[in-house]
């Protein structure tokens, strides 16, 4: 189990528990800029609601929320994990918690197997090429499994599930880690950029059950009509919504402004009531140069998102420009338009385009999850990972159709494509007594009240200066005007389909009350908040299109021996340690499980699972860890309880690593290689139970 060559992740940069390689490759070194938010909108909430507590009415809000009806449709009937309804009672969880560590190895608890299902360059069309580290191709990575697997689906092929699709994201590449002999990014050739092209995007992926158990694999011969790979070069998207066609998507290969080519940092994701998968476009900033020579009129909304307009190479940037001159910005301004959105793939159609539904926003969007309200309507929430940017929520015009007959499929195919906008702004209860050191405020949680702010509606601009395309396309900067909330870092949000309250991961935020930036507030409540924190969020009356919640922090991450640690008035002796929270999901039993990024407290990062409601209710246990320099992401949980899916992502990323001197040697033990893992119960027993 133990491999020789583990280390400890270095953590002297100034990046929280990250390598300056992740820093580099995955978000262009954000962390060393100062955060693109610089809007003064409000710091605090109402401040009158300090002096009154609202207790009462966030429990008569947990009470409301307990009643409502949740997703029950799409394909549901033939669905095991879609089909929804009512969930089993929660209740402990079975399994004894895994010590955090440094192995570089995916550890599980007692009793558990691991399985590892598809890793980086495994052929998924057929025909395509086995993989040759040596000889690596576009035209064969176009054909493979990508790089750095992030957000997993698993959907069912048959009604008794034993054939799937897997739908995973490819967020990034590490260049670095995946080309022998690599020296510098500068020194790359353009065959090797447009391989870090075709690695980026998405697949899908036919599984096979191994009969009788919760074990799946990849399946391999035949025809895999399903399988699919998008990529940012060679993958047409369909942009829908407000922004379609509209002068700011317009580039010299798409005067239309209607079709764009590609995806790219596609982060965490959903799986819609209808069938459906949706993938967050996020640090799209780090893939675009000449900012300095773009339009001035565009540079503050470039700016906004992060693109250095000062520079026209900044340090770190992966000059994909050589390979393809859109992403010079000073020749092709609005291409950087046409990224940050959150786009839906359809799986059990292989022909059907991908679409960008502009209608959501554009952010560095993580993802998007979806739950439909009690008259029918699809709500997506969705977050915007940057320091100190913002939550959202979207309510559709039209209600969902039940069903799975195609006039149901293509009715709901365009539910994204219309109706209103908001931003989350949140009020407190004991604003007066947060002094940016994570103590407990007297009245016995970090809590409050809040306001969805419409922010557009079709072509209702409710931004005072912007237009509803404006306010789609930079949408950043339509909810600065509006003072919305200052997050630490929106990362996955989620609504539990059993309960409808929503969660959000708000992974860490090393800039919160450093000198000019926005001090803590009761729902960021630690200044340097190194280990993140996860919101519960309960809409009023129960009600998913409710434009004013309640709001709580049930679990204030960090080792539950520091006094600024928090699991819901749990017994913190009996907790695991965790940091930074990144992905969540829900069990059948609707537990909440947590996948972290960035563990600051020195151990690799893994998935953990909580009780969020009952005496359990805090009761937080790591299920597993990762390998080395790995992050842990889409966690999936199949609705049948037997089977959880994790994306091990980034494997041996840190500094100074390389393909010749890897710092993980998971998963073959010779270099390191990102991968998908199933993790099931040879008694056949349910997942934590
Ligand atoms: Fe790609 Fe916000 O993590
Ligand atoms: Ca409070
Ligand atoms: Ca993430």
């Amino acid at each position: 189990m133990t491999d020789p060559q583990r280390r400890l992740l270095p953590l002297a940069n100034g990046h929280l528990g990250r390598s300056a390689m992740t820093c580099r490759y995955r978000c262009g070194n954000a962390c060393d800029h100062d955060a693109p938010n610089t809007s003064d909108n409000p710091y605090f909430g109402d401040l009158l609601d300090a002096a009154v507590s609202r207790r009462g009415v966030f429990q008569a809000g947990v009470a409301g929320a307990a009643s409502a009806i949740v997703v029950s449709a799409g394909i549901a009937g033939a669905n095991p994990v879609l089909a929804a309804g009512t969930a089993a009672e929660p209740g402990a969880l079975g399994f004894v918690p895994v010590p955090p560590n440094t192995l570089d190895t995916v550890t599980v608890p007692h009793g558990y197997k691991q399985h590892l299902v598809i890793e980086w360059g495994d052929p998924v069309l057929p025909g395509a090429p086995e993989f040759d580290v040596e000889h690596q191709t576009a035209e064969a990575q176009a054909r493979q499994f990508g790089y750095n697997n992030d957000f997993l689906a698993v959907l069912p092929l048959n009604r008794e599930f034993t054939r799937a699709l897997l739908v995973s994201n490819h967020e990034y590449t590490n260049e670095e880690l995946m080309f022998p002999g690599f020296t510098t990014p500068e020194a790359m050739t353009t065959e090797q950029l447009r391989i870090g092209m075709a690695a980026h995007g998405m697949s899908v992926v036919e599984l096979v059950r191994t009969a009788g158990t919760g074990r799946w694999r990849v399946l391999m011969g035949g025809q895999r009509s399903h399988n699919r790979r998008i990529t940012t070069s060679g993958t047409r998207f369909l942009v829908t919504g407000p922004a379609a066609g509209h002068d700011l998507l317009k580039t010299a290969a798409d005067p239309t402004g209607r079709w764009v080519i590609g995806t790219m940092n596609n982060c965490a994701g959903g799986v819609t009531p209808w069938g459906t998968v949706l993938s967050g476009e996020e640090n799209f900033n780090q893939y675009f140069v000449g900012g300095d020579g773009a339009p001035a009129e565009l540079r503050p909304s470039l700016q906004r998102y992060g693109i250095n307009v000062a520079t026209r190479y900044p340090a770190g940037n992966r000059r994909w420009d050589r390979a393809d001159e859109r992403f010079d910005l000073s020749r092709h301004p609005h291409e950087a338009h046409r990224f940050g959105w959150v786009v839906e793939l359809d799986p059990y159609d292989p022909s059907a385009s991908p679409r960008k539904h502009t209608a959501l926003g554009r952010f560095k969007h993580e993802g998007a999850n979806v739950i439909v309200s009690r008259d029918g309507r699809a709500v997506a929430y969705s977050g915007d990972d940057e320091r100190f940017d913002y939550l959202y929520k979207f309510v559709s015009d039209k209600r969902m159709m039940p069903g799975d007959s195609p006039q149901a499929r293509a009715h709901n195919l365009t539910l994204l494509e219309s109706g209103t906008l908001y931003v989350a702004k949140f009020e407190f209860t004991s604003a007066a007594e947060i002094d940016g050191s994570g103590t407990l405020p007297s009245d016995g949680g970090f809590d409050g009240t809040g306001r969805w702010i419409p922010l557009a509606h079709g072509d209702m601009s409710y931004v005072d200066g912007m237009t509803a395309v404006e306010v789609l396309v930079h949408t950043r900067i339509a909810a600065d005007r509006v003072g919305a909330t200052k997050m630490d870092r929106p990362e996955d949000v989620e609504p539990n389909p059993y309960t409808g309250k929503v969660y959000a991961a708000l992974t860490n935020n090393s800039r919160r009350g450093a000198s000019g930036a926005a001090p803590a507030d009761e729902v960021n409540p630690r200044d340097n908040n190194r280990h993140g924190q996860i919101l519960e969020i309960t809409e009023d009356g129960g009600d998913q299109t409710s434009e004013t919640f309640t709001w709580n922090l049930p679990i204030v991450c960090g080792d539950p021996a520091d006094p600024a640690s928090y699991f819901a008035g749990y017994d913190k002796t009996r907790v695991s340690p965790i940091s930074c929270p990144d992905n969540v999901a829900f069990d059948g039993y609707g537990n909440l499980w947590i996948s972290t990024d960035g563990n600051a407290l020195g151990s690799n990062d893994g998935l953990f699972a909580v009780p969020m409601a009952g005496p359990d209710r805090g009761h937080l246990k790591q299920f597993l860890s990762v390998p080395i320099g790995a992050e842990t992401c889409g966690p999936f949980i199949t609705r049948d309880n037997r089977s959880v899916f994790i994306a091990v992502q980034h494997p041996g990323e840190a500094d100074g690593a390389t393909l010749e001197n890897p710092a993980s040697r998971w998963p073959h033990g010779n270099y390191a290689k990102p991968g998908v893992v199933c993790v099931w119960r040879p008694d056949g027993e349910e997942i934590g139970r």
